[in-house]
């Protein structure tokens, strides 16, 4: 939306529902949060600090501040466009803190901008921050997985379309996309209104874009790449459609934050698909199995059993899991 110039109408326009009738993006259920005013005097502070151009909208975003969870406010072209989040900036009003994109992603990290702190992540997530991992992803790795049972992504990813049937034409995250090999297919369906592809990794993401850019059939119009840490998701609660996680859980370091995490974005009637490997498989013989226990520095496996109490744990609704050797795609709702 363009910005209108007198400050009455920036503080009507502020507070308005969140999407402009010119967003390229439009979410369909947003009713809670389109019912909720941005007070005028904060409304105009962030417009200031903002310096609003005619041609640049400011508006609330789809993307929620990673620390409070309030919708951030976007300086730049409006819309899940690769280029358009590329050149805006993002700002929370609450916290006050920016977010702008590195190289080709948009760092909504709670991290991002720090200057002296780092954070060290468990080593199976610190590993797909490696350069050599990232670029080999694709390139090999991935492939490796069919050995454990997966079918392969342009199965995995008919399984998960069909398990997403009813969140046709809302908003999907790739949550862990890597180097975005289903978040692209995700694209090209032409399924979603749009998909934000999202992986801690820095060098995933940048992959990701490599691999977006040498695609000339997939468009760049309804696509982000974001870096966000899976236990601290840059949306507001009940905002997105879908969510996606492919070869994942096994990563991440605390499962239990993250699915919750998962759950509090959701809508109601939302869709969780998620893959990973197994702890064993009904066929790993008894004696084997106590050698298969979880340690801090390895992968965290999960039993079949396992990942069901976690998703009924967290409130989701409707699990249905399918199992091959060691690998488990599994579904979940928001009630
Ligand atoms: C095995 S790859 C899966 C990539 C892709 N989804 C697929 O199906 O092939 C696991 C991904 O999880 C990501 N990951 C690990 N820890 C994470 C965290 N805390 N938050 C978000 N992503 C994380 C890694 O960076 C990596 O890209």
């Amino acid at each position: 939306m363009s910005v209108a110039t007198s400050p009455l109408h920036q503080i009507q326009f502020l507070k308005c529902p969140r999407f402009s009738s010119k967003s390229h993006f439009r979410p369909r259920r947003f009713h809670s949060l389109t019912q909720r005013t941005i007070p005028a005097i904060s409304a105009v502070a962030a417009e200031t600090e903002l310096h609003t151009q005619q041609d640049q909208s400011v508006e609330a975003d789809v993307f929620a501040c990673p620390i409070c969870y309030e919708p951030l406010i976007r300086k730049g072209s409006p819309g899940l466009n690769l280029s358009a989040i590329y050149r805006s900036g993002f700002m929370c009003k609450i916290c006050k803190k920016s977010y702008t994109s590195k190289d080709r992603y948009l760092d909504l990290t709670v991290t991002a901008g720090l200057k002296d702190y780092t954070e060290i992540q468990p080593a199976r997530t610190e590993l797909f921050r490696s350069p050599l991992v990232s670029f080999l992803y694709e390139r090999g790795w991935r492939q490796n997985f069919r050995q454990s049972g997966f079918p392969g992504p342009d199965e995995e990813f008919k399984m998960a379309q069909e398990y997403f049937k009813s969140a046709r034409g809302g908003l999907l995250v790739d949550v862990s996309c890597g180097s975005g090999l289903f978040s692209r297919k995700f694209v090209k369906s032409g399924t979603y209104s749009g998909v934000v592809a999202l992986d801690f990794s820095e060098n995933m993401l940048r992959q990701c874009y490599d691999f977006i850019k040498k695609d000339d059939t997939l468009s760049t119009t309804n696509i982000a790449l974001v870096r966000a840490d899976v236990s601290r998701l840059p949306f507001a609660s009940g905002s997105v459609d879908a969510v996606h996680a492919g070869a994942a859980l096994h990563c991440w370091p605390s499962p239990s934050n993250a699915v919750a995490e998962i759950t509090r974005i959701l809508r109601s009637g939302g869709v969780f698909v998620g893959s990973t490997f197994l702890r064993y498989s009904s066929s790993t013989p008894w004696f084997i199995r106590p050698f298969r226990e979880r340690t801090p520095q390895g992968y965290g496996y999960l039993t079949e059993e396992e990942i069901r109490d976690l998703c009924t744990s967290c409130g989701l609704t409707n699990y249905s899991s399918k199992t091959q050797q060691a690998f488990i795609m599994f579904t979940a709702q928001k009630p």
